[in-house]
């Protein structure tokens, strides 16, 4: 059933992991499953919201109700997502998006040789903070924080380089929580300094938390 909270809203997710390719065999990518992305999606839409997902390889079902962009590589998530922010009233990053790539794809496979290979990486662009630029006053945009040591710190560095408005931070090192698995533990990180800690819970109870911090947001800006 539907609680229309976001109705007439446009939410952009972006979920998953990327590939980066070697050769063409190999590639570069992480542990998210897109499981953070999907459970945000689904209640993005029982929200009311147009959705759009844009998705690296993960293998979820489609959500239903939203509109799902598949993507592989960090170039073409971004190019994706800058395609949609423009219309959307949110962006919710939760894609483990790579921060490097292989500086050159070898067109045919890399065959073994004796002794040691070197790998040659390149930046990615951050789409998070490509977008954080262009951000209007009624847009909202909330990050991800995948971290392992001094969460508070990175999360905060995050807000403000990203010029986010929430910054969702999990240590994935703890049980229950970040990838794979089908519950989080995450603390939200507000820019008006404020945070909100939340215990083990499944991951479309975290969707509903943000989502409705998301739409608290939103609609701030509307009685503006
Ligand atoms: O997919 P699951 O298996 O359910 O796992 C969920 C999750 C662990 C992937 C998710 O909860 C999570 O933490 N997502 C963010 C992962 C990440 O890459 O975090 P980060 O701290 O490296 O990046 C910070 C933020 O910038 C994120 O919102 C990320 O989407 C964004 N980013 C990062 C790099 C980049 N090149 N572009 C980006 O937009």
């Amino acid at each position: 059933t539907k609680n229309w909270e976001l109705s007439g809203k446009t939410v952009l997710i972006t979920a998953g992991p990327t590939r980066e390719k070697i050769d063409p065999i190999r590639f570069l990518t992480n542990h998210s499953t897109g499981k953070m992305g999907y459970a945000i999606a689904e209640e993005a839409v029982r929200m009311g919201a147009k959705v759009i997902l844009v998705s690296g390889p993960v293998s979820l079902a489609p959500p239903k109700g939203a509109e799902l962009i598949e993507v592989e590589s960090a170039e073409e998530m971004y190019r994706a997502a800058l395609e949609y922010f423009a219309k959307a009233d949110a962006l919710i990053g939760t894609a483990a998006v790579a921060d490097y790539r292989p500086k050159y794809i070898q067109k045919d496979k890399m065959k073994k040789k004796e002794g040691e290979q070197a790998l040659e990486l390149e930046r990615t662009k951050d789409i998070l903070f490509e977008l954080g630029k262009r951000k209007e006053a009624h847009q909202v945009i909330v990050g991800f924080a995948a971290e392992t040591t001094e969460i508070e710190k990175h999360a905060i560095g995050k807000l403000a380089r990203k010029n986010a408005d929430l910054i969702i931070a999990n240590d994935v090192k703890q049980k229950g929580a970040g990838f794979g698995v089908d519950t989080n533990i995450v603390t939200i990180y507000k820019k008006d300094g404020s945070k909100l800690e939340l215990p083990l819970m499944a991951k479309t109870e975290v969707a509903r938390r943000i989502l409705s911090e998301v739409s608290l947001l939103l609609k701030r800006d509307d009685s503006l």
